[in-house]
């Protein structure tokens, strides 16, 4: 029993009907929250993507027809309702926008039945993920989800207004691109005419964006759909979108002038939150030393600190032997933490060990000075003492020390700091502390490939006064590149691009590529860039990733319409699929069985 809609016409969303409203007409439609049928009145509560209004139905209004069809109605049913608006005659609803006001029906038409949906269509829905995105389209109907993509939409639209207003015109790169594999690893899509041949889809449009800059479009944005094949996390996905730009005659500065303008601009207008500018800088250096991570979070304190040349003399083996490899011995002070108990501080070790720490060796200063220790039996009291000072440790206080080489101390004490504080309840979502990271490394070092790689990308210009030092000591170049980060999490990053074809050809011998290798790869780069390219940097954001902590969210699958779970699958379409063998064979691809 569908009926039509022939004839009506929608003249409020649910929540645009208002006391100002009272005594007028009005033709609403939408979904049956929940309907009670009280014996001679029918409550029936209107739900569209604009909140809740409250229909009633009374044989003296709207007829026996109507009134019977009213009896009918179950949750997810679509209907069109035409009725007079009223002060609510019971007690007003403060939990509704519409709460003092209801809609009196004259008529009521079924545009669609419902079937008995599989989960509650509900705020703050405690229904299983996989459930809720099995029927993703019933899950996109709950309000919270509801106005998480709400908030995108209009991150979306304001960020085109600010960019076009500083002058940067919006183009789209293609989407079938050349594979260029570095970085993370390509979505591949077969080519039908050249059998054997492939696209990739684009993990950014890093490339065409650079050639748009030497085409002369000196402020050019996009916002791009993105594609890398990796591990997923919360906040990653297969695909993604990035707010992507690139500036031509312009340094960092330049960049993060017009960035932070519209991270102000942003977080104003949409949260009413005043972000104060300029955003404080940290160098890549100072922030792993400060806190064992290139994307600190700085809302709150238990910065490392380096106690090697505290300790090098003690008697402690792990200690010894980490500063004798080369490591250094750092720490955190949990600050009122020292009376957690035994059990608790093996959990610790473990969550470490899990950041590849050895072990993790502690000290807790008891509220009456008492000290325990899983190492101070190896040291005088005097070395406890001066170690204790140097962490500013007080009565209450928990002493963490990690000793290795560097990167491994900064993974497991950035790590441990990060899960004291979400233990203690220190991460307040609401509290949005942003930083821009600068001066990274050029390269780093991969034991997988066994070379260095770019730390951002091969086409990142390094830092004019390091760059003499490319063949004697490669790791040691800094970058002009940078990360703006916001409450521990990489919202985006981008860096000045080597304009210069002789220190790109540099950058890619460092890589690792013949001369013949970067040419088959990016020989339309290096041609491009034979014919005057400006000097030029851009950045681009995970738009996903800003919507997801505006939203106060803790996984961009929340702010995506239509994401895939950890295995890249779509648990509603089902995709990827097996595709039919005439499919393969236009493309002329044999799938090899496992
Ligand atoms: P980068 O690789 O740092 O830089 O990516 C920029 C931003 O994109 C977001 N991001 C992701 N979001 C969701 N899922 C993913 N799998 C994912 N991967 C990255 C992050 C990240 O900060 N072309 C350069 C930018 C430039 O140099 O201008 C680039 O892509 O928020
Ligand atoms: P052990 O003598 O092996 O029992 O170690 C003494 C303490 O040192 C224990 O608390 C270990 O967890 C800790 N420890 C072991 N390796 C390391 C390391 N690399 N860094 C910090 N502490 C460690």
């Amino acid at each position: 029993m569908a009926e039509s809609m022939l004839g009506l016409k929608r003249s409020h969303r649910c929540t645009e009907v208002t006391a100002a409203s009272i005594g007028q007409k009005v033709t609403v439609m939408g979904w049956v929250q929940k309907s009670r049928n009280k014996g001679g009145i029918i409550f029936t509560d209107l739900r569209d993507r604009s909140g809740i209004l409250q229909i009633i139905f009374e044989e003296s209004d709207c007829g026996a027809e109507a009134f019977e069809k009213a009896t009918k109605l179950r949750s997810e049913f679509v209907i069109a309702v035409v009725g007079r608006v009223e002060a609510r005659l019971g007690e007003t609803n403060q939990n509704l926008v519409t709460g003092a006001i209801e809609v009196r029906a004259e008529s009521l038409r079924i545009l669609s039945e419902s079937e008995t949906p599989p989960f509650p269509i509900e705020e703050n829905s405690r229904t299983k993920e996989e459930l809720r995105l099995k029927y993703r389209y019933l899950d996109l109907r709950r309000p919270d989800i509801q106005r998480n993509l709400i908030l995108r939409s209009k991150i979306a639209i304001l960020t085109r207004q600010f960019l076009a207003e500083e002058g940067f015109l919006e183009i789209e790169t293609p989407t079938l691109i050349k594979s260029t594999p570095e970085g993370a690893r390509d979505y591949l899509v077969p080519s039908r005419v050249h059998p054997g041949s492939f696209y990739a889809l684009p993990q950014s449009p890093q490339l065409f964006k650079q050639l748009l800059m030497c085409s002369g479009y000196d402020r050019y944005f996009q916002l791009a759909r993105c594609y890398r094949d990796e591990d997923l996390r919360a906040d990653r996905q297969p695909e993604f979108t990035q707010i992507d730009m690139e500036l031509s005659f312009v340094d960092v500065d330049d960049v993060l002038d017009v960035n932070e303008r519209l991270i102000h601009k942003l977080f104003q207008e949409l949260l009413g939150v005043d972000v104060p500018l300029p955003i404080p800088r940290m160098t890549w250096q100072e922030a792993m030393d400060r806190f064992g991570s290139d994307k600190p979070d700085l809302r709150f304190g238990m910065e490392l600190v380096n106690v090697s040349d505290v300790v090098k003399d003690v008697d402690f083996i792990v200690f010894r032997s980490a500063l004798e490899n080369g490591g250094t011995v750092r720490g955190i002070n949990a600050e009122g933490e020292g009376g957690r108990p035994r059990k608790k501080i093996d959990a610790l070790v473990e969550y470490a060990k899990g950041y590849g720490a050895k072990g993790l060796a502690w000290l807790a200063i008891h509220e009456d000075g008492e000290i325990k220790s899983s190492f101070a039996k190896f040291m005088t009291p005097e070395q406890t003492d001066a170690l204790v000072k140097a962490m500013d440790g007080k009565p209450g206080d928990l002493l963490l020390f990690a000793a290795d080489q560097n990167k491994v101390v900064w993974d497991v004490l950035g790590a441990l700091r990060l899960e004291i504080a979400r233990q203690r309840g220190l991460l307040k979502k609401d509290d949005f502390r942003f930083l821009w990271v600068t001066e990274f490394p050029l390269l780093e070092y991969s034991e997988e490939q066994g070379r260095y790689v770019a730390m951002h990308h091969p086409f990142t210009m390094p830092m004019d006064e390091d760059w003499h030092l490319i063949d004697s000591d490669p790791g040691a170049v800094r970058a002009k590149a940078y990360d703006i980060v916001l409450n521990g999490t990489e919202l985006g990053g981008g860096s000045v691009r080597i304009h210069q074809s002789d220190i790109q050809s540099k950058m890619f011998e460092v890589l690792g590529f013949t001369p013949e290798k970067a040419q088959e790869q990016f020989g339309f780069l290096l041609e491009a860039f034979r014919y005057g390219v400006p000097p030029h940097a851009g950045l681009a954001y995970g738009l996903d990733r800003v919507a997801m902590l505006m939203a106060g969210c803790d996984s961009i699958r929340e702010v995506i319409a239509f994401p895939k779970v950890k295995d890249a699958s779509c648990l509603m379409t089902e995709a990827p699929t097996p595709v039919d063998q005439k499919q393969l064979e236009e493309l002329g691809i044999r799938v090899i069985e496992e």
